[in-house]
């Protein structure tokens, strides 16, 4: 049995008060990919963004606001557990300035500043790396262009093991349609049809290709 960390869901970034900066996200793979990890025997941890889906009662859920306090549970909890699973979607700029009270209109344009935010799955995937941990971590990408280059690209800048390919077309979604690529950049798998599914197929790579091997 692995216990398993999950980022899931969206973060926001505040510009004032009540308006934010977010990810379109609906937590909906994280929860289903969360379900086949507890159907498979395995613990889950969920560092969650806000979302209106409900996870179930056996994961530990740790709801977060921001992607630097996504990354800050994500830290304190991924040295406990095994794996990570970084299905989240982080909001990856914020504002140089969060005003503390809400921004008037003026009628004038609103310039705002943003700078990048921290990249979680880089972060635990570098950090593992450099500490020779034999802990195991699979990212998303969702990409529209060029799919499989940026894929690998994004799995070797943030030292998965795995990476789950998606296209804009799961957003909000009930249904996904994803390949899942190696370190090589190989297609090892396709998975389509519902989330649930979709979530089954690709924790059973994960189980066979990263689990059951440590
Ligand atoms: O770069 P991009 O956002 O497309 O990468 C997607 C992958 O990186 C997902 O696994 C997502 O959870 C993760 N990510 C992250 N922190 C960010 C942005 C993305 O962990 N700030």
């Amino acid at each position: 049995m692995a216990r398993i960390l999950f980022t899931s869901g969206p973060t926001r970034q505040y510009l004032d008060p009540v308006r934010y900066l977010t990810n379109a996200s609906s937590g909906r793979m994280g929860l289903a990919l969360v379900e086949a990890a507890l159907a498979a025997g395995h613990e889950a941890v969920v560092v969650s963004g806000p979302v209106e889906i409900t996870y179930p009662t056996a994961a530990r859920v740790i709801p977060v606001l921001t992607t630097d306090e996504m990354l800050a549970a994500a830290r304190d909890e991924f040295p406990h557990c095994d794996g990570l699973i970084g299905v989240a979607a982080p909001c990856d700029y914020k504002p140089t300035k969060v005003e503390d009270h809400k921004i008037a209109k003026t009628g004038e344009p609103l310039t705002l500043q943003l700078i990048e935010t921290p990249d979680i799955v880089a972060t635990l995937g570098n950090e593992r790396l450099q500490q020779g941990s034999p802990q195991w971590v699979v990212g998303f990408a969702l990409e529209t262009d060029d799919r499989h280059f940026r894929a690998v690209t994004k799995l070797q800048k943030k030292s998965c093991d795995l990476i789950v390919l998606n296209g804009p077309e799961a957003m909000n979604s009930l249904t996904n349609d994803v390949e899942i690529l190696d370190r090589t950049g190989a297609v090892v798998a396709k998975f389509q049809g519902s989330k649930g599914d979709v979530a089954q197929g690709i924790f059973g790579e994960i189980q066979a290709r990263l689990i059951r091997t440590r």
